[in-house]
């Protein structure tokens, strides 16, 4: 079963969203070539704590840090380290937070200064397929509208959709159901109701779609070596269409 949400949950997700896009906000401006990973990781939880909220991934599962940062081929769950980043990299920042109970979870990818053409587009690429998925978040639709939408317009674009990571139901927890695939055939899954609340994260490969895990048992790289962006939003299904909590 797919919880749905009250009004009251949906003004306390509101909140807990809008913290995470402050914060993100906040984060994304100190990016420059030369600071590290875990200056991100430790600016980040400065802020949500200055906003009376909690880091949602710090613990999860034993995730060690507050802040998921994958660098240029690192797909997802980059543990923050001592790496520097440089001039070109492509920087995906992922972060959940957790206000009172409510849950928001958010992701974006950003370039380092001068990046090469192909990660401009590849970063582009994943922006709009998440922007894609989010307008099929709407009651009615089957839930693989939402994948399907995101994997046809990636594979047109010449990039790649990882298959091993998927995006989830969030609210009263960070993954609820349902599981929600980048890639699969529409009208498919549960049909969509409003009061459903969704993270929608599309993973995007300029190769392949494989991946393989580094020995810290966490960060998620292509198996090709070639780059991958991250965009992600928590978003409500309402009367008036899907609606972006983390903006
Ligand atoms: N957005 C990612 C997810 O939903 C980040 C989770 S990091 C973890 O899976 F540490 F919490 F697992
Ligand atoms: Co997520």
């Amino acid at each position: 079963m797919i919880p749905l949400k009250s009004e009251k949950d949906l003004q306390m997700l509101r909140q807990s969203g809008k913290i995470l896009a402050a914060v993100m906000q906040q984060v994304q401006k100190s990016i420059r070539p030369g600071i590290t990973t875990l200056d991100i990781d430790r600016l980040s939880q400065e802020l949500i704590l200055r906003n009376n909220a909690i880091a949602a991934f710090k613990g999860y599962k034993g995730y060690p840090a507050t802040a998921c940062v994958s660098v240029n081929e690192e797909i997802v769950h980059g543990i923050p380290s001592g790496r520097v980043i440089l001039e070109g990299d492509i920087v995906s920042i992922d972060l959940g937070v957790n206000y009172q109970g409510y849950f928001s979870d958010m992701a974006i990818t950003l370039p380092v200064g001068k990046v090469d053409q192909n990660k401009k587009k590849l970063i582009e690429t994943a922006r709009d397929s998440l922007d894609l998925g989010i307008k099929q978040a709407r009651a009615g639709n089957n839930l693989t509208d939402i994948s399907h939408s995101i994997q046809s317009f990636v594979e047109a674009e010449g990039f790649s959709v990882v298959r091993q990571f998927v995006g989830h139901g969030i609210g009263l927890a960070l993954h609820e159901e349902p599981e929600i695939p980048n890639f699969g055939k529409p009208g498919y899954g549960p049909v969509l109701e409003n009061g459903m609340v969704l993270a929608i994260e599309p993973m995007i490969n300029i190769g392949g779609w494989e991946c393989l895990i580094l020995d810290n048992g966490w960060t998620a790289v292509t198996k090709d070596g070639t780059p991958s962006a991250h965009f992600e939003h928590t978003v409500a299904i309402t009367d008036k269409g899907p609606v972006i909590l983390t903006q």
